[in-house]
């Protein structure tokens, strides 16, 4: 039995997280803000949150709202975009401080403030930053609902993996680190040092990244709480993603929640009398690649979405989307 958006939503009643992930340009952005909206009306306190540097969902929404902290749109619905640039930018910043505060510097030598400038350059540091504010907000337990529409390319995913594998290292570390302040403190002691003055930095640091990397690696493999959605559309490429993708989740021993199926051409369409070729090939192919899609991922399938006549922009179209993803059923002819 293919369970429904809506069915899924009814049937768990904790959930709080919700995730769209997939490639870039097939729907992401446009089903978080459509699933805030549908949410938002049900009288759930909803945070719609991204850190598209593309600010889409200051597009979708048609207002500002990128780098401008939690805006209202509309009763119960909130947004964010987080400039994850000016957040490095402050993290860098803070790094600089403690290091010359920790070496009573006035000033960073060159190389050190190079090799910052540097690892700010790294994909990882725009990734991290998303994490942070991400746990941040979660954190925060001020709404019903957090929907995160993340930026392309499978980040959704690799950055689970990424919160085990670290997980798995900075206990390893802290490990090491433990055995260490153990004998530091033999040492202390022989010496006549208070224990306080041998107190680890670095651990204490460790510590925190762990905790906080636990807490979202427990929000996020909580299928109770959290939700993940793969966006595709009927077409190869699309197709051979999902299939890597639910791969990765089972290697993650994860669940992947559902799969939401994008721009498909009405079959209707077929009927007109004005139908060009150009079209009808198109519909075709896309036929095609939807029995393939029901083959290989029925029951994951949430909703199948038309293909609009323009872009879904604006409250009022943002409407239409929740829509039609909300009451989609699989009987419903698309
Ligand atoms: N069902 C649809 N019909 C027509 N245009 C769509 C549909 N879904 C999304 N779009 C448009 O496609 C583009 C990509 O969608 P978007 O939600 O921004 O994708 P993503 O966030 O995955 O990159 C946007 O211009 C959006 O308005
Ligand atoms: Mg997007």
């Amino acid at each position: 039995m293919t369970e429904t958006m809506r069915e899924f939503f009814e049937n768990r009643p904790n959930l709080s997280t919700i995730i769209f992930a997939g490639k870039g340009g097939l729907g992401k952005t446009t089903f978080s803000a459509a699933t805030s909206y549908w949410l938002a009306k049900q009288g759930k306190k909803c945070l719609c949150f991204s850190t598209d540097p593309q600010a889409s969902l200051s597009d979708i929404f048609e207002k500002d709202i990128f780098g401008k902290g939690v805006q209202e749109l509309a009763p119960n619905l909130y947004v964010l975009e987080i400039d994850a640039d000016k957040r490095i930018q402050e993290y860098q910043e803070s790094i600089r401080k403690q290091i010359m505060e920790m070496y009573g510097l006035d000033e960073l030598p060159k190389e050190i403030d190079e090799y910052i400038k540097a690892a700010a350059a790294e994909p990882a540091m725009h990734e991290s930053a998303t994490y942070d504010a991400m746990a941040e907000i979660m954190a925060s337990k001020e709404y019903d609902f957090y929907i995160f529409d993340m930026p392309p390319c499978g980040h959704g995913i690799r950055m689970i993996s990424m919160a085990l594998i670290l997980d798995a290292w900075i206990d390893k570390i802290t490990e090491a680190r433990e055995k260490a302040q153990e004998y530091a403190e033999v040492i202390s002691a022989l010496k006549g040092k208070t224990a306080a003055e041998s107190e680890d930095a670095i651990l204490k640091e460790l510590t925190e990244i762990r905790e906080k990397l636990d807490f979202f690696r427990d929000t996020l493999t909580d299928t109770e709480r959290t939700a993940f959605f793969m966006v595709l559309i009927p077409e190869k490429m699309a197709i051979l993603d999902t299939e890597r993708a639910l791969k990765m989740f089972k290697d993650m021993k994860m669940e992947l929640s559902g799969v939401i199926v994008n721009m498909v051409y009405p079959r209707s369409l077929l009927e007109r009398p004005d139908l060009t070729d150009f079209l009808k090939y198109r519909i075709e192919m896309q036929r095609k690649y939807l029995d393939e899609i029901w083959r290989k991922f029925k029951p994951y399938i949430r909703a199948v979405v038309p293909m609009y006549d323009r872009e879904p922009k604006g409250l009022e179209m943002i409407a239409r989307v929740a829509e039609d993803l909300f009451s989609w059923t699989p009987d419903k002819e698309v």
